[in-house]
């Protein structure tokens, strides 16, 4: 394909893309850049009737470019109807879970979205993994930089119950394995927590990252380093890394990375009338030291990222909104 077909769909054009997960956190934006770029869009859901998904119904252009179907990414012929007649595959979903018996639902899943989209005729496949595939690695030099050459250490992952980890690693290394076996251009954009304005009613597990320290229910925070990034850069990464016909490889999405002591310190800055703890677990030992790490690869895509208090301060607002957390004034806090 020509980058000349690439642009014009940016600018209204008629390509098809399907995005697997749809209705999810990440998948929710990806399905909104897109309408916004102009694409018509295919998302798939395990039950596209279900409540939690209506929010995509009402998406700018949905009306319009949008349809939802039916796909289970451990059911191989859902997944090729779903991708029939599509340029490009966007392949977000994967179970956010320890569970050890959904590892193989995202590693199996992955393979049967490679292959499918190659029996389909599809283009151009970005593969969402995750950082937790990345830095995982205790022997990591405290002074070496974060990079899309880094990975995480899967026996480290596996003993320490990390098997989150464990799936999103396998998974992009099957999706690159497959990718590469049926020759189909593929792109990896490698999202770390992700924080900001929720399009769906739910409460996704990262959302619930920050919201816990909000309720009052995390005592205390971990002597533990984190990377942050906005879900708007993450989604706009995905379209970006699409949009680029060279683009290949691992594109790493940090904006930023903080010391669990530095976002429960933003936070209360922000909401001051909630109750977030100011405990660390590990009082009186030496603090993690944040990594130093490079997102050079996602800005030479166009990519800028949005400062981390913004992206909190809409995620929480946006909590509230949606009843995920309770409105309280700042003379309420001291009933709590
Ligand atoms: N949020 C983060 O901090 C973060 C960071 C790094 C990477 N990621 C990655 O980003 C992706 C989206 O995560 P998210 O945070 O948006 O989570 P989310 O809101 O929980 O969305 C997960 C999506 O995966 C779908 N899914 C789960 N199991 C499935 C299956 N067997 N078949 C088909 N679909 C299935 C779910 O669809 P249903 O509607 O069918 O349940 C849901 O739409 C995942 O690949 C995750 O590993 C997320």
């Amino acid at each position: 394909m020509s980058s000349s077909s690439y642009s014009k769909a940016s600018n209204g054009g008629e390509q098809m893309v399907c995005v697997t997960g749809a209705g999810g956190f990440i998948g929710s934006w990806v399905v909104k850049e897109l309408l916004l770029r102009g694409y018509r869009v295919r998302g798939t859901a395990r039950d596209p009737a279900d409540s939690k998904n209506a929010h995509l119904l009402s998406l700018e252009g949905a009306k319009e470019r949008f349809t939802l179907c039916r796909a289970d990414v451990l059911d191989y012929e859902s997944l090729r109807a779903a991708f029939t007649g599509c340029h490009g595959v966007l392949h977000v979903a994967s179970p956010v879970s320890n569970d050890p018996e959904l590892v193989p639902v995202a590693v199996e899943g992955t393979r049967n979205v490679i292959n499918a989209a190659a029996d389909e005729g599809v283009r151009r496949v970005v593969f969402t993994s995750s950082y937790g595939a990345v830095h995982m690695d205790p022997n990591r030099s405290p002074d070496a930089v974060l990079d899309e050459t880094c990975w995480s250490d899967y026996e480290f992952c596996e003993r320490t119950n990390n098997l989150y980890c464990c799936a999103k690693m396998m998974a992009e290394i099957t999706a690159t394995e497959a990718a590469a076996a049926r020759g189909l251009p593929l792109a990896v954009v490698v999202p770390c927590v992700t924080t900001g304005l929720l399009l769906q009613q739910t409460l996704n597990f990262s959302s619930n990252h920050v919201a816990r320290y909000l309720m009052g229910t995390k005592r205390s925070y971990p002597n533990a380093v984190a990377a942050y990034v906005d879900v708007r850069d993450v989604a706009r990464a995905h379209v970006l890394a699409y949009e680029r016909p060279g683009a290949r490889g691992r594109y790493l999405c940090i904006g930023t990375v903080l010391h669990r002591a530095q976002l429960v310190a933003m936070l209360r800055e922000l909401f001051p009338q909630y109750p977030v703890t100011a405990k660390c677990e590990d009082d009186g030992k030496p603090m993690a030291k944040p990594y130093k790490f490079s997102n050079q690869r996602a800005r030479e895509l166009g990519l800028e990222f949005t400062p981390l208090k913004k992206s909190l301060y809409e995620a929480v607002v946006c909590m509230q909104q949606n009843g995920h957390l309770p409105v309280i004034s700042q003379q309420q806090r001291s009933y709590l």
